[in-house]
């Protein structure tokens, strides 16, 4: 079995930094090495219906949203398929074979979705279908046989519950369905960046993130207002590197050659040490931030304009994927139902 990967997001809003630095940026490498038989990155519109079924437009509007910024960071559609999970009805036709080998309780003990739940006030009244969302996972990722999964931590729990489908599957109907694996970021801190103001996550309803859409202006704001240590009051008086999220980003983006070009200091240790002794003002350490984050947005702002010129194009890449996961997926429908023994005219 070759190296299948596959990997998808909840068009729920623009991607940030901390998607480029958590996933989009290793999708990029990932296509780049060839070293996979197919890669497929998928827009989960379904999904996010789940727990935003009464607001569909939000989820309309950050589809193209979320195409143009992989389009824009480098993930290119003559190595990768990008597809739409709705277009692609044969998933939820392998849901509802999967829902039958999972208990309501086994959803219910899960800790992604349990976090979820109380996340979004559902304690009281879960609709089915987001309490089935793992199920419609596992349909994602077998559909495909993609065995390489590259995501977050958090998603680690629904990796296992698709894993469990699959074996509990090939047992009762035979060996038809791919085992599949995480494939996490090497480092902690990229897999989840903290917000701007220091909060534990980078979201979209915290606002407090940078998109990578943001223009030039907007990210010296926000990297102004970042969250720094509130002792520091003076130039002079010794700071606090440690939660200090100017240098947390420092950590995560910056190279010392940068840190080089964009302050009087050799290495970022220099330049921490410099801060922590006094001497060393906030906004200085968020200019090298602002100017490390600039040449990172950049060349992406610059693919962003081709293609919101270019809609068609965008539109086109999104059919044709679609299109071509369709093909995938009806394969392994077929195998499905061969399996369970209802391709009755076959
Ligand atoms: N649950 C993922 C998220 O919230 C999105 C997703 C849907 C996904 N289907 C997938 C990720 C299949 C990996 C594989 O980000």
């Amino acid at each position: 079995m070759g190296k299948i990967i596959l990997t998808g997001d909840r068009p729920t809003g623009p991607l940030h930094i901390g998607h480029y630095i958590g996933s989009l940026r290793n999708r990029v490498k990932l296509q780049n090495n060839g070293d996979y038989d197919k890669m497929y990155v998928m827009i989960a519109d379904s999904q996010a219906l789940t727990d935003n079924f009464d607001n569909p437009k939000k989820i309309q509007d950050n589809l193209f949203e979320v195409a143009i910024d992989y389009l824009s960071v480098g993930i290119d559609p003559s190595k990768v398929c990008i597809f739409i999970q709705s277009g692609v009805d044969e998933l939820t036709t392998l849901t509802y074979y999967y829902m039958n080998l999972v208990t309501v309780s086994r959803l219910q003990r899960n800790p992604t979705i349990k976090t979820e739940i109380k996340q979004r006030g559902f304690e009281t009244s879960v609709p089915s279908g987001f309490l089935n969302y793992p199920v419609s996972q596992a349909a994602d990722i077998t559909a495909f046989h993609a065995n390489v999964i590259p995501v977050g931590n958090d998603q680690m729990p629904l990796l296992e519950q698709t894993n469990e489908i699959v074996d509990t599957f090939n047992r009762i109907y035979g060996d038809t369905l791919t085992r599949c694996e995480g494939y996490l970021n090497e480092d902690e801190i990229s897999q989840r960046l903290p917000g701007l103001d220091g909060n534990a996550k980078m979201s979209k309803s915290l606002g407090n993130c940078i998109y990578l859409k943001d223009d030039s202006e907007t990210v010296k704001k926000k990297v102004m207002s970042m969250y720094t240590d509130p002792d520091h009051l003076k130039v002079e008086d010794p700071g606090k590197v440690e939660g200090n999220m100017v240098f947390l980003y420092l950590d995560v983006f910056a190279t010392d050659e940068q840190i080089k070009k964009y302050s009087e200091f050799n290495s970022l240790s220099e330049m921490k040490s410099k801060y922590q002794q006094g001497g060393l003002g906030d906004v200085a350490i968020k200019n090298v931030l602002y100017n490390v984050i600039e040449e990172i947005l950049t060349p992406i702002r610059e693919k962003r304009k081709y293609y919101e010129e270019n809609i068609d194009l965008v539109k086109d890449i999104l059919k044709k994927g679609t299109e071509e996961a369709k093909k995938d997926a009806s394969k392994t429908l077929n195998e499905v139902k061969k399996a369970i023994g209802i391709d009755y005219f076959e």
